[in-house]
């Protein structure tokens, strides 16, 4: 681990990272009933992708890999120098800061302790998919540029 200035999260974590983020979107879709609709399911190997249940309990493991990877990397952040965030990286935050609070509340909403309105229930529902496809283009654009999380100076050399 390397501090001054520069963060260091090597190549395991972007593999765990990238893994994370395409079995979220991949079991966050299948909640939607396209898979089946689309034949998707009928491909040897992804029958599992059917069934509700199934893909929204996975969903809920990548979101507990989602929340203690992006721990990490929060505590890497804070004891590495604080480098600055790019323009890309501030806008990709903010989207998964909104997808973490809406998944969250989509979570809570199941336990008969927590209490939310219909409207937020509604913000909560509409707002995850919503911020999961523009995450999605977030993504493809910042590749497709090129523009990583992390300003030029703070980049891994
Ligand atoms: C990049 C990250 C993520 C993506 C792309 C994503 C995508 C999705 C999509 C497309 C759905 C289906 C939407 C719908 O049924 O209307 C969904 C549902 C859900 N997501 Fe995520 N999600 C992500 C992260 C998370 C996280 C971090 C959590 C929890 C903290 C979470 C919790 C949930 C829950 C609880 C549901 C609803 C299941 C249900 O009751 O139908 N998601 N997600």
């Amino acid at each position: 681990m390397r501090f001054q200035n520069q963060l260091s999260l090597g190549r395991v974590y972007k593999w765990l990272w990238g893994l994370c983020i395409l079995g979220l979107v991949f079991t966050g879709f299948g909640q939607l009933p396209i898979y089946a609709r689309y034949k998707l399911s009928t491909l040897p190997g992804l029958k599992w992708s059917a069934d509700f249940y199934f893909t929204h309990a996975l969903h809920e493991v990548f979101a507990f890999l989602f929340i203690a990877l992006a721990v990490y990397a929060i505590i890497l952040w804070l004891f590495g120098g604080r480098p600055a965030l790019s323009k890309a990286g501030i806008l990709k935050l903010i989207i998964l800061v909104g997808i973490f609070a809406t998944g969250i509340v989509r979570v809570l909403k199941n336990f008969h302790d927590f209490y939310f309105s219909p409207d937020t229930l509604l913000v909560a529902d509409l707002g995850h998919l919503a911020l999961a496809v523009v995450f999605l283009v977030a993504i493809a654009i910042t590749a497709a540029l090129s523009s990583p999380w992390f300003k030029k100076e703070y980049r891994e050399q």
